[in-house]
């Protein structure tokens, strides 16, 4: 199970990449041109919004699944002085939460908005902060902490 669920879990990271940057774009764009919030704008909050969620069930079934999260479940001590370990086991799982909590807070507020600007203005706070959360916990081939590569074979 755990050598179909890292794959995954790694290509629905660039689901959520490619939608948030799509609705801050469209964000930024409805606020400096004043253009509507359109049903494609209000379609790609929701599925970011549900992807996140998925990609949280798969992130919590890694956590059991995977052989670095359970040796850092059952030696957490020992294990905080491997980098990979910490990040998995704390920094990333910790830091994604925040951020799925960022686009789930942000998607209802902009949801329950009426007017275009105050939805485009929501989006453009809520998911800003996420985005930049996701993009520090992602483990980036580039990132200073621990790298993986951009694509997982199965
Ligand atoms: C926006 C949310 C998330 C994104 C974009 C994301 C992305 C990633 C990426 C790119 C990897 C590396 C995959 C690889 O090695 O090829 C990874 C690993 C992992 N993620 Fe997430 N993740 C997210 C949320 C979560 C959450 C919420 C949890 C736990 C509750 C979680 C648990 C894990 C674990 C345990 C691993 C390491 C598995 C291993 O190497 O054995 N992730 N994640």
């Amino acid at each position: 199970m755990y050598e179909y669920l890292l794959p995954i879990h790694s290509i629905i990271r660039w689901l959520i990449v490619a939608g948030m940057l799509y609705t801050l774009v469209q964000a930024i764009r409805g606020l400096l041109g004043n253009t509507p919030y359109t049903r494609a704008d209000n379609i790609a909050r929701s599925i970011v919004s549900g992807v996140s969620h998925i990609q949280l069930l798969l992130g919590f079934t890694l956590y059991i699944k995977s052989p670095l999260a359970t040796y850092f479940r059952s030696h957490a001590k020992e294990a905080m002085q491997y980098e990979d370990m910490a990040f998995f086991g704390i920094y990333h799982i910790a830091m994604m939460l925040v951020a799925i909590v960022l686009i789930t807070i942000g998607a209802a507020k902009a949801k329950r908005e009426a007017a275009d600007r105050d939805k485009h203005r929501q989006i453009l706070i809520w998911f800003g902060i996420a985005a930049l959360v996701i993009f520090l916990a992602i483990p980036w081939p580039f990132s200073p902490m621990v790298a993986r590569p951009y694509f997982r074979a199965f």
